[in-house]
């Protein structure tokens, strides 16, 4: 079975709010809380407290590390067992490079789906809203947004606004007051600066948790050590008021994460699959029902599949497929011009034309007449541009004679647009692409088909007006 975490990101555009102190002894909180929850962190900042809090002996500087992951190197090679037993992945100072892969808004979610990571991932970020702090924030089933004073809550209108402008859910996001002095105490309704804080967050809008951490210098000081290590709250500051902070705070995430069926990175996943599926589905669709053979020289694909450079379809989509490069400038070398094969200009003209064709869609729009009748062709440039409108007479179609010059034409207008007894089907056309000859499949994929798609609409309209 595929698994997918549970995603906590830490993020604050102030910098020094407790957003790494949040982070990585939540962490271990996590962990000493539910000891058989797999629990992986990573930070994109660079200053390698997480390497310094975690790390369990000195790794290789090869070890692949945060970078590897945005790379999309798998989960297994990127996590390495830490610290109380705590899964984390190494910092990186050189995310610069990766801002360019990360256009997109999901990319790390999809990321995260992919990785087999279980459990809950916690990601802290760089005090800023960057592409990959914004990419952490739509991953996250849970943003804890730490805010210490009046300014730091200023600073949440910004990810607030970002949910807003691309339409997302709001609810995962929370504020938490952070660093509190409980000696500050002021005078009426808002006794406290938690309370002050708390009482403005939710006048605008803003969802705030119950649970606040302290500032308290006992913690402060367990970043500075002989040793250089960082210390964590529940090893080294169990006295401290911040220690039943932070378990309180567990324990609303743990409740949260088993509330959780389908975290943000699985919902992502099985929308992606889906749509992946629809499109290979609509892939395969297309590929069903292509003609066998070269409507115009009548040659099985499957003993001729070379040279297949056109693709046709026709108004009503009954007729598809691919036709031969050569027999369709041939084709159309002989109706534009009037040259049979044996003309001396014949190759000359036949060079031109196919120049012109493998850039421009073709539109065949038969006008059967009682008297005469003649085709409407038309060239357009990929956008829809009309580029060309001609006007080729057909003697004899009507009443099934083959004159040579145009006995190409012909069979192909016949096979593709036959209706009852003889008859062309009243008012069909085609539209001839060209495609590339070395995998004209991929003219039916997904992106590509949008193009004709959207070319048959326009068609379908100027052939109305047409008419
Ligand atoms: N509860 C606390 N009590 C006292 N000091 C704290 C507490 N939490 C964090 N600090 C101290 O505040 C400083 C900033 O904390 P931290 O590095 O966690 O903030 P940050 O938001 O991650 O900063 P940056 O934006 O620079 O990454 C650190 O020196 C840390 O030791
Ligand atoms: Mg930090
Ligand atoms: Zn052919």
């Amino acid at each position: 079975m595929h698994v997918y975490p549970y995603t906590i990101t830490i993020s604050s555009e102030k910098g020094g709010v407790g957003k790494t102190t949040l982070a990585t002894n939540l962490a271990i909180y996590l962990k000493a809380m539910r000891e058989d929850l797999p629990v992986t962190i990573l930070s994109f900042d660079n200053h390698f407290t997480i390497d310094k809090m975690f790390e369990l002996q000195k790794r290789e500087d090869d070890t692949p590390d945060v970078h590897a992951l945005l790379m999309g190197a798998k989960a297994s090679e990127v996590v390495q067992v830490g610290q109380y037993g705590v899964g984390y992945i190494r910092s990186s100072t050189e995310l610069g490079d990766i801002h360019e892969r990360f256009k997109g808004p999901m990319t790390l979610t999809r990321m995260l789906a992919e990785s087999g990571i279980s459990g809950v991932v916690i990601i802290d970020t760089r005090p800023d809203l960057n592409i990959l702090t914004q990419n952490a924030l739509y991953a996250a089933d849970r943003v804890l947004i730490p805010v210490k004073d009046l300014p730091s809550l200023e600073n949440c209108k910004n990810i607030f606004a970002l949910f807003d402008q691309r339409g997302i859910d709001k609810k995962s996001l929370a504020l938490i007051p952070c660093l509190i002095d409980s000696r500050i105490k002021f005078d009426g309704i808002f006794k406290d600066q938690k309370t002050l804080l708390r009482a403005i967050a939710v006048n605008r809008g803003y969802r705030c948790l119950d649970s606040y951490i302290s500032k308290s210098p006992k913690v402060e000081s367990l970043n500075t050590n002989p040793d250089g290590k960082i210390y964590p709250i529940l090893t080294h500051a169990r006295g401290t008021e911040v220690h039943s902070q932070f378990m309180e705070i567990t324990r609303d995430l743990l409740r949260s994460v088993d509330a959780t069926k389908e975290t943000r990175a699985c919902l992502y996943h099985t929308w992606l699959l889906e749509k992946e599926a629809g499109k290979k589905e609509s892939y395969l669709a297309r590929l069903e029902g292509l003609a066998e053979r070269c409507l115009i020289c009548g040659a099985l694909f499957t003993e001729h599949p070379e040279d297949r450079s056109f693709y046709f379809e026709t108004s009503d989509r009954s007729a598809r497929g691919f036709l031969h490069g050569n027999c369709v400038s041939n084709m159309l070398c002989s109706a534009l011009y009037g040259l049979q094969e044996n003309d001396a200009t014949f190759d000359s003209a036949r060079a031109l034309v196919a120049e012109k064709i493998t850039r421009s869609v073709s539109l065949l729009l038969p006008r059967i007449g009682f008297e005469a009748s003649r085709l409407d062709y038309r060239q357009f440039s990929m956008v829809g541009e009309q580029l060309l409108q001609k006007n080729v007479e057909m003697p004899g179609f009507d009443a099934g004679e083959f004159n040579g010059v145009h006995n190409r034409l012909y069979l192909l207008l016949n096979e593709a647009l036959a209706g009852f007894e003889g008859a062309l089907r009243k008012e069909s056309w085609l539209s001839v692409y060209p495609v590339d000859p070395a995998n004209p499949e991929a003219v039916l994929h997904e992106d590509a088909y949008k193009i004709i798609h959207r070319l048959q609409k326009l068609f379908a309209e100027v052939v109305r007006q047409a008419i």
